[in-house]
């Protein structure tokens, strides 16, 4: 079993030891748990691929303290760079950029590209203090299922990683991914939607293009299939959810927003109505509805209204996508 611990200051040291010896250590972040290597130990690297069954195409994000460490890894850094860091970092926005050459084609996937982030979470941060240079960290995640946003939801994921360290950092607080921006572009473009929303986004920069499902080759962990529990998901508006719910004799899970449209046999999981705690909630919420081990999830379709709801329903719409017989593509 892995071993889930307090943040003191001699699990980070801990921590930063494992990390010096070439092991993985799982870390909270604002957005989601992140499993953590050194970004130049291609060795440590492979091990991350192997541990969470990650195709060997998706890079991995570097996580790093601040500017003056993101700056090390890449090749150019403009003024664009210098607004939207002000303004985001320590925080959920991921930069794509061109990488210098001393970063190991493996940290990279073999892209010429790195995609840098400076966590906000003070035991991320900590963490990185520690180990003085950039982690490279996907989702804490076994690919194709949904992201942690707990310790215990790590520990459920990798189970016989005997010798994981889990640093308990409690729920994230963003409680979805970062938003992946492609800085290589004239405009940049969002390959991920996010914690940092395209409005927040346009602010800082002006034009900034879309996700788009053209652009899924970009950035190869966006693939539909992605963040899905293991139990078939459907979305459904509200106004059809009772006469769904009345046709099946099966019980349900659904998330949804009214307790008084889910009657028995089926179990209700209420969600807040404002996306920031909706965001918070999701995966938890996913987590509990597959342990039910119900035929299905019926997720209430929440309201389109931009800014973080966006991201949401990208991932409600990766989720319901997945089918059970198609192999689970993931990161
Ligand atoms: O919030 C987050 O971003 C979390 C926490 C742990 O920081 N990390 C995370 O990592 O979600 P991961 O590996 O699950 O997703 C990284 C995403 C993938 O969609 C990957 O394809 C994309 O970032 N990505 C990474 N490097 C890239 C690159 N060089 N070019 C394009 N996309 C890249
Ligand atoms: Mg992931």
């Amino acid at each position: 079993m892995p071993r889930i611990v307090e943040p003191t200051d001699s699990a980070i040291a801990q921590a930063v030891g494992q990390l010096r010896a070439g092991k993985a250590v799982a870390f909270p972040t604002e957005t989601v748990y992140g499993l953590g290597v050194d970004t130049f130990n291609i060795t440590a690297l492979e091990l991350i691929y192997q541990l969470k069954g990650r195709p060997a195409d998706n890079p991995l994000i570097a996580h790093v303290l601040d500017v003056e460490q993101a700056r090390e890894l890449v090749l150019e850094w403009d003024e664009r760079c210098d607004r939207l860091t002000k303004m985001f970092w320590p925080g959920p926005l991921t930069l794509v950029l061109p990488k210098i050459s001393a970063v190991p084609a493996r940290a990279t996937a073999g892209h010429d590209t790195i995609a840098v982030r400076a966590p906000a979470h003070p035991v991320a941060r900590r963490l990185l203090q520690g180990f003085g240079s950039s982690l490279s960290a996907p989702s804490a995640n076994r690919s194709g299922r949904v992201s942690p946003t707990r310790a215990d939801h790590v520990a459920a994921d990798f189970a016989d990683a005997d010798d994981l360290l889990i640093l308990d950092g409690g729920p994230c607080q963003v409680g979805i991914e970062s938003t992946v921006l492609d800085m290589t572009q004239e405009v940049p473009r969002v390959l991920r939607a996010g914690g940092a929303t395209i409005e927040q986004l346009q602010q800082v920069l002006g034009e900034v293009r879309s996700p788009s499902m053209i652009e899924q080759a970009a950035s190869p962990g966006t693939s539909p299939s992605h963040y899905a529990p293991a139990t078939p998901v459907e979305l459904i508006d509200s106004k059809q959810l009772q006469s769904r719910l009345a046709a099946s004799r099966d019980p349900m899970a659904v998330l949804c927003f009214d307790v008084t449209n889910v009657p028995p046999p089926h179990q209700a999981i209420i969600m807040p109505d404002d996306a920031e705690h909706y965001a918070r909630k999701l995966y938890m919420a996913m987590r509990q509805a597959d342990a039910l081990g119900l035929s299905q999830i019926l997720i209430e379709r929440p309201p389109d209204a931009g800014h973080l709801w966006r991201a949401v329903h990208d991932r409600l719409s990766r989720a319901s996508k997945k089918h059970p017989d198609q192999p689970v593509i993931d990161f």
